[in-house]
């Protein structure tokens, strides 16, 4: 198996998350793909951001749907992480699909909504993928099941991944039954006996977020489709020496 290393919020151990720095240095850290979460603003223009509210990575308080992307724009996401970072913004996803299109790269974006359930941000987004013609590189995640229910029509165009921390019993059967080809689990859950199921049942199943070297190799040893993780090198090096 290939497995597939992902950089969780680019490489986020090193750079400030869901930045262009923390991407471009995981591209440079040769990982296959990035992670990337995914909110609209006021205006509806998506942005990569991972927490509804702005404070802990900008110091603003507020949510980000309730300011508009210019608003946006002019908030620092850099320099919480550390000086070097001053006066990084926040990306928004056309800025990223640009930049992407022209790396060997995959693509997860996650839709930050299970807690708010942005209108038709399925949509939008996927329409932005289709516009950048990176369908056949991408898979959209989620955590929310109604997300899914309304992107399976779309599954034999794009990655669908069902996200999720909780235990299932029959965990591949629900993904299938909501419209998804895919299943992002959180580290704890895994094991060789679903890991089995899945490629028995072609449901491609990844892992997040794994940074400690020895769950990196067992996750690397149980033939998982994909790892996420904010050390894209340290996983690419267990790779090789396993
Ligand atoms: O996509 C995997 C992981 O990113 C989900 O959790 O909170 O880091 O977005 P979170
Ligand atoms: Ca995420």
């Amino acid at each position: 198996m290939n497995t597939k290393i992902f950089a969780h919020r680019g490489a986020s151990k090193y750079a400030p998350e869901n930045t262009m720095p923390a991407f471009k240095l995981a591209c440079n850290m040769n990982a296959d793909g990035i992670e990337t979460d995914v909110q609209l603003t006021k205006d509806n223009i998506p942005v990569l951001f991972h927490d509804e509210q702005l404070k802990r990575t900008t110091g603003t308080v507020g949510y980000v749907k309730d300011f508009t992307y210019e608003q946006l724009k002019q908030l620092d996401a850099g320099r919480w992480y550390s000086n070097e970072f001053e006066h990084i913004t926040i990306p928004s996803l056309d800025d990223f699909l640009n930049w992407i299109k022209a790396k060997p790269l995959y693509l997860n974006i996650e839709l930050k909504n299970y807690k708010i359930d942005y209108k038709h941000i399925e949509s939008i987004v996927y329409d932005a993928i289709a516009y950048h013609q990176l369908l056949n590189r991408t898979t959209i995640s989620t955590f929310n099941p109604n997300s899914i229910r309304r992107l399976r029509n779309k599954k034999d165009t794009i990655g669908v991944a069902f996200l999720t921390s909780k235990k299932y019993k029959r965990l591949v059967s629900f993904a299938e039954e909501m419209g998804a080809n895919a299943i992002h689990i959180k580290y704890r859950l895994l094991n060789k006996r679903l890991v089995e199921e899945s490629h028995r049942r072609n449901m491609k199943l990844r892992v997040y977020t794994v940074n400690k070297p020895a769950r990196i190799i067992r996750s690397l040893e149980t033939s998982v489709n994909g790892i996420i993780t904010d050390v894209p090198d340290q996983a690419i090096h267990c790779k090789k020496i396993i």
